[in-house]
């Protein structure tokens, strides 16, 4: 197979992490004898120095053309507290889920069987734990109308059905192909958009009647998954609420830098960690490669290239369990390991399995 891959290494630790990443995607090209070639762009507060816009057209060009993004990070301190800038790097991310048309942002809650004790919930409880959250991606308060001045401001959460529709349908086929459980998370006893989300849902339950559909409001679905996480097969749910909901969710896992995800739809789609830029680890070699290096296997996945998103699966489990860890998940007393060493110990693995 012949892959093109716009890669957008953004802000803070994105660039370290993102060379682990296309070290890894070499890696299987050559063990698996594809053909592979890279174009590099900017975003974020790199493209915000460089050019004055978060997401240019250059890069909007550059991933158009590409089979696959991958993504790193974005975001800077120096844009966190100045309520005045109107200019920032997160726009440069929500610009590019938006003009890509990635509405359905996949991310797998996974834990690895060496790592249940790292998490702070209690073995038993995480050790079954594994699903899926499908986040939809390119709508509600994130993209609807807001206002703000001095006294007064709004994000406005709406939804259409055209919206909803298709993002269930994504989280109707996942469940199908998993555990056939699926979650639609909402707010439907306060908010009108969750009521229609969950209308739409039950007309479309009974197209998928080996699924079994329940629903939950958002905040006892914040509960249960913490305290019983393997309840959950498949979860659906608006952008907010699956943006919170997959943060508490890597806390599951043990680490955020644990967790990857893609985003498609209509265009290229991206894959990146659901971690963000962590500006102070920038240059420090600490940042954990892995949710980058998953995100790769599931770049792998999307084009259905299974033995090669596996192989990644497994040089990524055995490196956790032979203990090649960065400080966020180090085993006590054990050897430390930079982004870059965890990077290249995985690389090693690949090519030489
Ligand atoms: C994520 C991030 C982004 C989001 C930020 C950086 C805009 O937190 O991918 O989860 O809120 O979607
Ligand atoms: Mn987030």
């Amino acid at each position: 197979m012949k892959l093109k891959i716009a890669v957008l290494p953004g802000d803070g630790i994105g660039p370290e992490i993102s060379v682990q990443g296309v070290n890894v995607i070499n890696a299987v090209c050559k063990k698996f004898g594809h053909e592979v070639s890279y174009e590099y762009a900017l975003c974020g507060a790199a493209a915000i120095d460089e050019v004055g816009d978060p997401f240019p057209d250059e890069t909007y060009n550059i991933c158009k053309e590409a089979d696959a993004v991958l993504f790193s990070a974005v975001g800077d301190p120096k844009f966190d507290n100045d309520p005045t800038a109107t200019v920032r790097p997160e726009q440069g991310l929500l610009a590019m889920r938006k003009k890509l048309g990635l509405f359905a942002n996949i991310r797998p809650v996974q834990t690895f069987k060496c790592m249940v004790h790292n998490s702070p919930l209690k073995a038993e409880l995480v050790e079954n734990a594994d699903f899926i959250c499908i986040r939809e991606l390119t709508g509600g308060m994130y993209f609807g109308e807001k206002y703000q001045d001095d006294d007064k401001a709004y994000d406005t959460n709406m939804y259409t059905r055209t919206e909803i529709e298709r993002i269930l349908k994504v989280a109707f086929e996942y469940a199908m192909k998993r555990r056939k459980h699926l979650t639609v998370v909402d707010k439907a006893n306060v908010l009108a958009s969750s009521r229609l989300w969950r209308k739409i849902a039950q007309e479309l339950a009974p197209l998928y009647p080996e699924v079994t559909t329940d629903y939950m409001y958002v905040d006892n679905a914040a509960m249960r998954m913490i305290q019983e996480p393997s309840f959950f097969d498949v979860m659906v749910t608006e952008n907010t609420f699956g943006d919170i909901l997959t943060d508490e969710g890597s806390v599951i896992s043990g680490s955020m830098g644990l967790l990857p995800s893609a985003s498609t739809g209509e265009g290229a789609p991206v894959f990146e960690p659901i971690h963000g830029s962590w500006p102070q680890a920038k240059g420090l070699n600490i940042a954990n490669p892995v949710a980058q290096i998953l995100s790769v296997a599931m770049l792998f996945e999307y084009f259905n290239l299974k033995e090669e998103g596996e192989l990644i699966r497994r040089a990524v489990n055995v490196s956790l369990d032979k203990g090649v860890r960065t400080p966020d998940i180090q085993v006590k007393g054990g050897r430390e390991y930079g982004t870059k060493e965890v990077g290249e110990w995985i690389t090693d693995y690949i090519i030489n399995a």
